[in-house]
């Protein structure tokens, strides 16, 4: 796998802040507020103190991770470098470009981590082994 991204082209995107003190409204409008079709939508919740999630590479998805509730820490790697990046804004995204290595960790108690993924879910796509994923993005 030729990594095309590192993890410099993972940014923090700035989401869309609507409200007043009635509250606020985030918009993402897909193609628009994120770089990719969406084609998929998830959202962890009710994770245990301590717990890491994510551990895992992708050779083709890319996503968008938002902490629409709580706070967490999204470390990307994309097998030369890593940086740990945290999430606590709900107008705040996470862009992960294809081929990097993720891990989620440090959840605040009754935090909400929404993905919106480019692709469908496919197991093929997935690399779980992180020695694997060194070898795959150094080969
Ligand atoms: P997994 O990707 O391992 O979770 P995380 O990386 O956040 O720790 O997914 C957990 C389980 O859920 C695994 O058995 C695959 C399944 N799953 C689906 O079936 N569809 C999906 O869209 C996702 C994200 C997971």
């Amino acid at each position: 796998m030729k990594a095309k991204f590192t993890i410099h082209d993972c940014a923090l995107l700035n989401l869309s802040q609507l409200g007043d003190r009635h509250g606020h409204l985030t918009i993402i409008e897909n193609e628009q507020d994120v770089p990719f079709e969406i084609k998929r939508v998830y959202y962890l919740y009710d994770i245990p103190g301590g717990e890491s999630r994510g551990g895992h590479g992708h050779i083709h998805l890319e996503s968008l991770i938002v902490a629409v509730s709580g706070s967490f820490d999204v470390t990307v790697d994309d097998g030369h470098e890593r940086k740990t990046i945290s999430l606590n804004r709900p107008y705040h995204g996470l862009h992960i470009k294809p081929g990097m290595w993720r891990e989620l960790h440090n959840f605040s108690s009754g935090a909400v981590c929404l993905v919106l993924a480019s692709e469908l879910y496919n197991e093929e796509d997935y690399i779980r082994n992180y020695q694997q994923y060194l070898e795959l993005s150094h080969s």
